[in-house]
């Protein structure tokens, strides 16, 4: 079996489904059940005994080991992260918490049950860790985009935890051997996406009637890819990578998000008809702080030497995820619920 961190989360979920629906083995799937997991994104594997969900916190190294000693994956795929950077920004506690310390206890439990293996299990194990374009930094409009040799330079507090986390895998390979793989992709969208985040946020304000929160002059620009697209290139990468390598994963779409905004709307538009059109409600509201201006990745590794591309474009890509959250009004209600109205005060409350 594999483990899995985070996978009741966005690209977690994602995995877990589409792994199993491609016959994958088990799945044992460990995830804290912050605000941004889910059970609900796994209904449809309920019963089924090929995945087991198991609540817990990857900094409690304790809890690690025993499912770790209990389940013996062969890999581990490690999504879990506190992911959004407006939260950071409001408090980066969290952020340093699972994503630096939390993602150390994991590495000491995995390099223990590592050790411990048989020759020919050690030699096969594999900790992928799935990490993101934000520790490269931004770039201007003129840059070339990130590659897997670019220096780190991260921004907000999220992303220099994701850059800590990132130091901390590469460490243990080189010092200890772990049979570690990373992973830097840029901005997925798609089904069961939190709506904190901006492709799902504009989509559930559109359909309301409520304004486009559009931080800035909105002509930051990033690389958009299909969460699917991005679920593939780990499978690839776990089958095929190299350990101790880095592996950026991107889809080739770099978009301003004023254009991103306009073609949701647009679809929309063409979906579910409003009367004016949606790209009215379009409101500029005071920018990020720190806001990065351009993310954008040269895949080119990944693509020549594991022969991974995006199958999606941006233009099918968005069709499918605004016709999910069109098809699963249930799904974005309860999620809206509780919590997600304290952040959205908190984080839209005081912008002008
Ligand atoms: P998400 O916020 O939707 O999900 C994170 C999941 O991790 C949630 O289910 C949450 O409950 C769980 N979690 C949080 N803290 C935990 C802890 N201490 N112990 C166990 N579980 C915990 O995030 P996402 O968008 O699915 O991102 C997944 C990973 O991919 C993250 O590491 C993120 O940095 C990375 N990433 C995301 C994107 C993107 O566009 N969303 C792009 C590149 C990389
Ligand atoms: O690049 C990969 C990263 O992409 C991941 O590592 C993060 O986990 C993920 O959240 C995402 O980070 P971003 O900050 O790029 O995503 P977000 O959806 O929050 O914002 C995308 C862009 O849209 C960004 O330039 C900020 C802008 N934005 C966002 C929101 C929520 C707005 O203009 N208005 C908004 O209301």
């Amino acid at each position: 079996m594999i483990l899995v961190t985070g996978g009741a989360g966005f690209i977690g979920s994602n995995f877990v489904l589409d792994w199993l629906a491609g016959g994958g083995e088990p799945v044992v799937n460990v995830d804290k059940l912050t605000y941004a997991g889910n059970l609900a994104n796994l209904a449809s594997l309920a019963g089924d005994a090929r995945h087991r969900f198991v609540q817990a916190d990857i900094g409690d190294q304790a809890a690690m080991e025993a499912i770790l000693a209990e389940h013996r994956p062969r890999a581990l795929v490690h999504f879990a992260a506190e992911s959004h950077v407006d939260r950071s920004i409001h408090g980066p506690g969290e952020f340093v918490q699972t994503n630096i310390v939390g993602t150390f206890r994991l590495l000491e439990a995995a390099r223990g049950h590592w050790q411990a293996l048989p020759d020919a299990e050690k030699e096969t194990f594999r900790f992928l860790h799935v990490s993101t374009d934000e520790v490269y930094g931004s770039l201007s409009d003129t840059d070339p985009a990130f590659s897997e040799t670019t220096p780190y330079a991260p921004n907000s507090p999220y992303s220099a935890s994701k850059a800590a986390s990132d130091h901390l895998v590469r460490a243990y390979h080189h010092t200890y051997g772990l049979p570690t793989i990373t992973t830097n992709c840029s901005n997925n969208y798609g089904p069961y996406q939190f709506p904190e985040k901006l492709v799902p946020l504009m989509i559930a304000n559109a359909l309301e009637g409520r304004p486009l929160p559009v931080y800035g002059d909105g002509r930051q620009v990033r690389d958009w890819l299909y969460v699917g697209d991005h679920c593939e290139a780990i499978r690839m990468v776990l089958a095929k990578g190299r350990t101790g390598e880095v592996y950026n994963i991107g889809g080739n779409a770099e978009m301003r998000n004023l254009e991103v905004v306009h073609a949701l709307c647009d679809t929309l538009q063409a979906l579910r008809p409003r009367e004016g059109g949606y790209r009215g409600l379009v409101t500029y509201v005071a920018d990020r702080p720190g806001h990065d201006r351009r993310y954008a990745i040269d895949a080119r590794k990944v693509r020549a030497g594991l022969g991974w591309t995006p199958r999606e474009t941006f233009e099918s890509g968005i069709g499918r995820t605004v016709r999910w959250y069109l098809d699963n009004a249930a799904w974005v209600a309860q999620v809206r619920s509780g919590e997600y109205r304290h952040w959205i005060d908190k984080n839209y409350g005081k912008r002008t």
